[in-house]
């Protein structure tokens, strides 16, 4: 039989992203020596520490490069000394917009009840993952500044929504209740919970309103269900057992994300996809590169590893991606984690410890 060979672009970025990246590509060569895969990694810098020496942050013609690739892994961008985040605008979102990475896939799911910060629920009770649109909406970075830094300054940032971009991530949410509900041992029927603002933003999220509901009427068979966000953030924490998929538009996403990864025990435990259906997807952990701990060895590079997990499913080595899901489970178990999840071990040792479960095949 022969062994498909995966490239993958790693991109650790800045602070603790370089330092969670390090420990997932440990994880990926261990789940490679396990499974026998066949996997190449190139490692570029493009992050803020090479913008600052060079000022580019990144060569011409990389984000066609990137395009080459069967995958890329980032880990997080984020620097005091860049207050803009002008590298992640183009190192970061330049990747989601020329790529077309159009779902963000984040999955919320505790692996213990020891992580679980709700105290009406178990771990096990909730599992269910929050489709971001990723290209369109307040990111696109149309608008302006009129009369800038005077009394008289007018600020417009535009919220781009087309039929097209918000047909295709709800389509998709739907498709994704579909695969979840067909799941050996599904729990649960399949369910979309669309999220907008559309009592406010009544040109935008009407078509998210408009097109949610063509499309739940072409899906009888799935529960079509529809909140507004704020209302969302209330029931993600009052009642999270209710939910199967969330669709929602870009901005509300990242934010709903960040709560989403609070009911898994933390940022540091979240992962997250990318994906362009038909083309190169891009994985990293939700987190940032929380500059307050980079360098330290104490960030949870779970989250990375998980993400990590996520990619190899993506590249069709479900059993491989399954194992590290395993074997982070495992370490979590036996508490050979960070601080932040109760553990007493640094970045690299929980690396390590998940490197010999693997090993071990736990
Ligand atoms: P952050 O996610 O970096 O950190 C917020 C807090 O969450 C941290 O202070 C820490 O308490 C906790 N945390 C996050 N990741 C952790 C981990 N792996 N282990 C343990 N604890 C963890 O968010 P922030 O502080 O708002 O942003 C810092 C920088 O990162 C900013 O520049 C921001 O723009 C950027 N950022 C980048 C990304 C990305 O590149 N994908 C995502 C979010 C934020
Ligand atoms: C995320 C981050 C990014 C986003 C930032 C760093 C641009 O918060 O991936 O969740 O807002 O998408
Ligand atoms: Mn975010």
């Amino acid at each position: 039989m022969t062994v498909r060979r995966h490239r993958i672009a790693a991109v650790p970025g800045d602070g603790i992203g370089i330092e969670v990246t390090g420990e997932a590509l440990k994880i990926l060569a261990a789940v490679t020596e396990a499974h026998r895969l066949d996997v190449e990694v190139t490692s570029y810098d493009f992050g803020a520490e090479r913008f600052l020496r060079t000022g580019e942050t990144l060569p011409e013609g990389m984000l066609d490069t990137f395009r080459t690739f069967d995958a890329i892994f980032m880990g997080a961008f984020g620097d005091p000394r860049v207050p803009d985040m002008r590298h992640a605008a183009d190192i970061l979102l330049g990747t989601r917009f020329h790529l077309d990475l159009w779902a963000n896939e984040r999955p919320v799911r505790c692996l213990s009840d020891r992580l679980c910060p709700l105290k009406a629920f178990r771990a096990s009770e909730f599992d269910f993952v929050i489709f971001r649109e990723n290209t369109e909406g307040l990111y696109v970075g149309m608008g302006g500044n009129f009369k800038k830094g005077t009394p008289d300054e007018i600020a417009i940032q535009e919220d781009v929504n087309t039929r097209k971009g918000v047909e295709r991530i709800i389509r998709h949410a739907f498709r994704a209740a579909l695969r979840r509900a067909d799941r050996p041992g599904a729990a649960r029927s399949p369910k979309v919970t669309m999220a907008d603002k559309s009592n406010v933003l009544r040109f935008g999220h009407d078509l998210w309103q408009r097109v949610f509901r063509e499309v739940a009427a072409e899906h009888k068979e799935v529960e079509a269900n529809h909140l507004y966000v704020d209302a969302l953030a209330m029931q993600m924490v009052k009642n999270p057992c209710q939910f199967d998929v969330i669709v929602t538009c870009n901005m509300f996403g990242d934010i709903v994300t960040d709560l989403g990864a609070q009911l898994q025990g933390g940022l540091g435990m979240a992962a997250s996809g990318n994906i362009n259906p038909a083309g190169v997807s891009m994985f990293e952990p939700v987190h940032g590169s929380a500059p307050k701990y980079a360098g330290q060895d104490v960030a949870n590079p779970f989250g990375a590893i998980l993400t990590m997990g996520m990619m190899l499913e993506h590249l069709g080595e479900s059993a491989a991606g399954l194992a590290v899901e395993q074997a982070v489970r495992t370490a979590v178990d036996r508490g050979r984690c960070t601080k932040d999840v109760g553990g007493a071990l640094g970045t690299r040792a929980t690396g390590d410890a998940v490197a010999s479960l693997l090993g071990e095949g736990a």
